[in-house]
């Protein structure tokens, strides 16, 4: 079958295209309704089937001939550990955690936040919740306290799963003075936290509350899976908006488990047996979908890596797992191979190992910028597949579907649209714009399986922030255009949100933050390019009459501050203390504007503008 025919499939029956790829997966009771719609209008997928995705993940693997395949590697070169989990090893530590749940109190529907490191127990720890039926929420290691605080006042949850501590190269990070901060923070006091003892830091247990992994789990009794519907949830995952407060993007079991196991062949051209690595996180999206869950329900064996692309111990790094453990597919962000090209631009590194067995080279996170792109193509002439998606989806939304019809590349574009995303260019008003017009991406309702249903606990602010903009359209906050051969390429965020070395950040929050200083009369954060990290924020200040100090103590006490708020993974280091902002005449900071003039963009300066000389000294500091 064509990309085409296969994408016509889908639109013209949805119901029985994807009633066809959820006979892929083992069901206790597989859905009869296929797509429905709720009281509010909203869409889901496989609503009256049950299901376990744990179950459909390992014990059917374990049950069908896997029992004793690879189905998680562990690789850590911070800490110089290699552990393999065949299906069946994996299966029993999972049921085990989720008898140390089930311990604990934890019951279908209850939240349990994980804040964990890259190691083996963090894909056991979501693994365990699925088991049971409890909701996941993965908090990435590297956000501060307060990210965590607001995060457990939100998922409210009854357990959080822990470690001792997190790596990073070099620096042991403590993660329990963090958690026991956030918990001081938060309104919502968990029951219980359970703390798996590295031996790089020992965490001190001093809380009633405080749970010893190792030692829980040897009191604990394997746990059976628990059936769950179609529409229970998987997991909520935090992502950044336009806001402070963090959306928390719900994924539903069925659709989720659909999605992903289609997405391994029809995407990644992936095969059962094959080994699969995303270097990636776990807190992010591409962690939750291609480290732990669409692998796993595809019969693959997949890494989990804990280090970097560069220094651990140096950009030779992701080739010596690639050949290692014979990766047939690799998927990282844009600045980790960007990373790699600065440390190794001849990919000297690379030439050490036997990449025989590697096959494609997949990209997100951040649009794959052509440098790389033909970076890449020239030291590896291996396809490239950049492949456009979000958390909200869970999976692609556009890519060069490889495992379907391997289609021509252009660099820049994230080739077509995946099977159900019915992806148009809109205008401001929502009309829908044609080839090679640039307007906001939008994907017309309904989405395919594995999409977000709401936001956690607020379906208002769901559906104001995606469904209300242009109704009967999903608006993705991205803009960009097809081309006159049906290619997407996606130009970057239209609203407040950056991507900052591939982690998506809101830089209102950061404006938030920074307002809370004293000193500080407002501000502006922007995304400004970076060759590295894609996007780094960068602030403007505008100090209250009266502040002695310095514009250097004013830079440091910001930049401490965001990093105390939101956590080392904002990258904030650059701040502007400047005489007033440039403005509309109705007080709208031009924020797009100042980002035009710092990126050396070509700019045109709006005829609301309050003041011109606003602009001119952005021009300047600029230089
Ligand atoms: N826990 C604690 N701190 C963390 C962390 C974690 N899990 N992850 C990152 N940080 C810290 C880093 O140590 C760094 O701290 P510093 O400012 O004190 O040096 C800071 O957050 C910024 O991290 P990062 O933006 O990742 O930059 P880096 O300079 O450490 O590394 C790259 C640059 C390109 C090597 C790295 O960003 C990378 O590997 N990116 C891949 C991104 C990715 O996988 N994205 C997921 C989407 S697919
Ligand atoms: P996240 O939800 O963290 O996965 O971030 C999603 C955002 O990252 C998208 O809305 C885009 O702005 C950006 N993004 C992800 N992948 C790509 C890509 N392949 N091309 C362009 N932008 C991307």
């Amino acid at each position: 079958m064509s990309y085409q025919q296969e994408f016509n499939a889908a639109k013209n029956d949805p119901e029985g295209f994807w009633k066809d790829k959820s006979e892929a997966l083992e069901w206790f009771k597989p859905p009869q309704n296929i797509l429905t719609q709720d009281e509010n209008g909203i869409h889901h997928w496989f609503a009256d089937g049950e299901m376990n995705t744990a179950y459909m993940a390992l014990d059917y693997h374990v049950n069908n001939g896997r029992a004793d395949q690879a189905a998680l590697i562990y690789d850590s070169p911070v800490t110089n550990t290699k552990k393999t989990y065949t299906y069946r090893e994996l299966r029993d530590e999972v049921a085990l955690a989720a008898g140390m749940l089930k311990d604990l109190g934890v019951e279908k529907g209850d939240r349990v936040i994980v804040y964990m490191p890259m190691i083996a127990e963090a894909a056991i720890a979501m693994l365990a919740c699925a088991r049971i039926g409890a909701i996941h929420s993965v908090v990435f290691g590297g956000f501060a306290a307060p990210e965590l605080a607001v995060r457990i006042d939100d998922a409210k949850p009854k357990v959080i799963l822990s470690a001792s501590c997190g790596i990073e190269i070099k620096r042991v990070i403590e993660y329990k003075p963090l958690i026991d901060n956030a918990i001081e923070i938060a309104e919502h006091t968990p029951q219980n936290v359970v703390v798996f003892q590295r031996p790089e830091a020992t965490a001190e247990l001093s809380h009633d509350r405080d749970v010893d992994w190792s030692e829980a789990i040897s009191k604990a009794q394997p746990a059976e899976c628990t059936p769950v519907k179609g529409t229970d949830l998987l997991y909520i995952l935090y992502t950044s908006g336009t806001t402070g407060k963090p959306k928390g993007v719900v994924r539903e079991n069925g659709g989720h488990a659909v999605a992903m196991k289609y997405s391994m062949k029809a995407v990644y051209d992936i095969d059962p047996g094959d080994v699969f690595w995303a270097a990636s996180d776990v807190g992010w999206v591409v962690g939750h979908s291609y480290i732990v869950y669409a692998p796993l329900l595809h019969g693959c064996t997949t890494i989990l890596y804990e280090g970097k692309p560069i220094m651990t111990p140096d950009a030779g790094a992701f080739w010596r797992v690639i050949s290692e453990y014979g990766v047939k597919g690799l998927f990282t962000a844009p600045t980790a191979y960007r990373a790699i090209k600065k440390e190794d631009p001849n990919a000297d590194l690379a030439k050490q190992y036997d990449l025989s067995c590697l096959e494609a080279l997949y990209s997100a996170g951040e649009r794959l910028d052509p440098a790389t792109f033909d970076w890449l193509d020239e030291k590896f002439g291996l396809p490239i597949v950049d492949n456009w998606w979000q958390t909200e989806t869970g999976w692609a939304i556009a890519s060069n579907m490889t495992g379907i019809e391997k289609m021509k590349v252009k660099p820049g574009s994230a080739t077509v649209p995946c099977t159900g995303f019915n992806v148009q260019i809109l205008d401001e008003n929502g009309k829908e714009l044609g080839p090679n017009e640039q307007g906001n991406i939008a994907i017309k309702l309904p989405m395919p399986p594995s999409c977000l249903t709401s936001v956690w606990g607020d379906l208002d602010r769901f559906k104001a922030s995606y469904l209300e903009t242009y109704p009967g359209y999903y608006v993705s906050g991205d803009g960009g255009y097809i081309d006159d051969e049906g290619y997407l390429f996606v130009m970057g965020r239209v609203d407040d949100v950056i991507n900052v070395a591939g982690h998506r950040l809101s830089t209102g929050e950061m404006e938030e933050i920074i307002g809370k200083h004293p000193a500080i009369a407002e501000c502006a954060v922007i995304g400004r390019d970076d060759a590295l990290k894609g996007q780094m924020p960068t602030g403007f200040v505008v100090l209250k009459n009266g502040i002695t100090m310095t514009d250097e103590e004013i830079t440091k006490e910001l930049i401490t501050l965001v990093r105390q708020e939101i956590g080392a993974v904002a990258s904030f280091k650059e701040v502007h203390v400047v005489p007033r902002l440039p403005k509309t005449r109705s007080g709208k900071i031009l924020r797009k504007t100042m980002r035009q003039i710092f990126n050396g963009e070509e700019y045109i300066i709006p005829s609301t503008i309050d003041d011109p000389d606003s602009l001119s000294e952005i021009q300047e500091l600029k230089g």
